[in-house]
């Protein structure tokens, strides 16, 4: 149902933005490293208007579902608290918002590990700040939506998906240090294309596992006297870490190295082989991987064309994403998909975006 039949009117203004995938850099973000994402052809379309009732009306297209929230009202859950999150840190900023009637519609899948979530939050604060004619820039949007998704999802997240969502486009990828917030925009390895699968397994213990992993982090970095694992270079500095800690601290001090070669403009071969690297860090390292996403890394590696691959996201479930010969993304990504689905798991092909 479009915004006419489920509010009675026509929408005052509309915005949008995408999902991303990271291609190197995975769980970086809050130690304070080096990502590398880039935005995904999918995108979260969001119409607005003034509602002229006093209270707030959000709308899922994909859910069908409609929440409503009056003055005084507790947190919303689901779509809506995302939503609702972004209208109550705008007023901590000091704006006053309307009530609104708010319409949602995407095509970024939720739970596979491709910032559905982030794209919600930048596409409403877009749409807030075109509703009503604010000057807020899109760094300041990735923030507040950061906040947003800290505050009222409860995953002590980092800043790589906002930022992605806020400001990379889907032809570059998106260098980033998350501790200065200073980005280049750089050309993806040259003679290659991305292709994403999501697994078909949905991320589980994503927010309690996740907030986990951090507090390793800040404990490693707290032992090894540093103000976060991005102060720390060399992944010897890890090995006197108490066993528990030692691994996780390991693979992010590797991660961050693994971007930096990679900004420095690599061959497709060696991103590929940085991408495996990172896997395996993740897998056996940070052990954020589960069997589908191993199962699935595999069948890509193993293809002809196909220069690396590994999980993307949080892991837990989720997708995958892979470094292929340029030109053969759908026809390797079928071949892929056919076996996969042989091996007993949903998966679905979404980049390149084939029918
Ligand atoms: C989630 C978080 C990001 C980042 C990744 C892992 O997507 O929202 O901030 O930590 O996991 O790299």
């Amino acid at each position: 149902m479009n915004f006419q039949q489920i509010f009675g009117a026509s929408p005052e203004t509309e915005a949008s933005a995408p999902g991303r995938v990271n291609l190197l850099g995975e769980h970086t973000d809050y130690n304070d490293g080096f990502v590398l994402p880039t935005a995904i052809p999918q995108r979260t379309t969001v119409q607005l208007g003034v509602s002229k009732d006093g209270q707030h009306h959000f709308y899922s297209v994909e859910l069908d579902e409609r929440v409503s929230i009056s003055e005084g009202h507790h947190t919303p859950s689901g779509f809506a608290s995302y939503i609702f999150g972004c209208v109550r840190l705008l007023e901590r900023e000091g704006y006053t918002v309307p009530s609104i009637n708010l319409h949602v519609t995407s095509s970024v899948p939720i739970g596979s590990g491709l910032s559905s979530s982030a794209a919600l939050e930048v596409a409403t604060l877009r749409g807030l700040r075109s509703l009503l004619n604010i000057d807020i820039d899109d760094v300041r949007i990735a923030q507040l939506a950061q906040q947003a998704e800290i505050q009222y999802s409860g995953v002590q997240c980092g800043i790589m998906d906002q930022m992605a969502s806020s400001l990379a486009d889907t032809e570059h990828l998106l260098f980033l240090d998350t501790r200065s917030l200073a980005r280049q925009v750089i050309p993806f390895p040259s003679g290659a294309e991305v292709v994403v699968i999501d697994s078909g397994v949905p991320r589980t213990l994503a927010g309690s596992g996740y907030n986990q992993r951090r507090a390793e982090c800040e404990e490693a970095a707290h032992l090894l006297r540093v103000k976060a694992l991005r102060d720390i270079t060399n992944p010897q500095a890890a090995e006197d870490l108490p066993e528990s800690i030692r691994r996780r601290a390991r693979h992010v001090i590797t991660e961050d190295n693994r971007v930096l070669e990679a900004l420095q403009g690599v061959s497709a071969e060696r991103f590929g082989e940085l991408m495996n690297a990172s896997h395996a860090s993740l897998r056996d390292d940070y052990e954020v991987s589960v069997p589908a996403l191993d199962t699935l890394v595999g069948m890509l590696q193993e293809t002809p064309g196909v220069f690396g691959a590994r999980l993307t996201g949080a892991g837990f479930g989720g997708a995958c994403v892979a470094l292929v010969a340029a030109g053969k993304g759908e026809a390797i990504s079928r071949d892929v998909m056919e076996r996969y689905m042989r091996s007993g798991y949903p998966g679905r092909i979404l980049v390149p975006e084939v029918s």
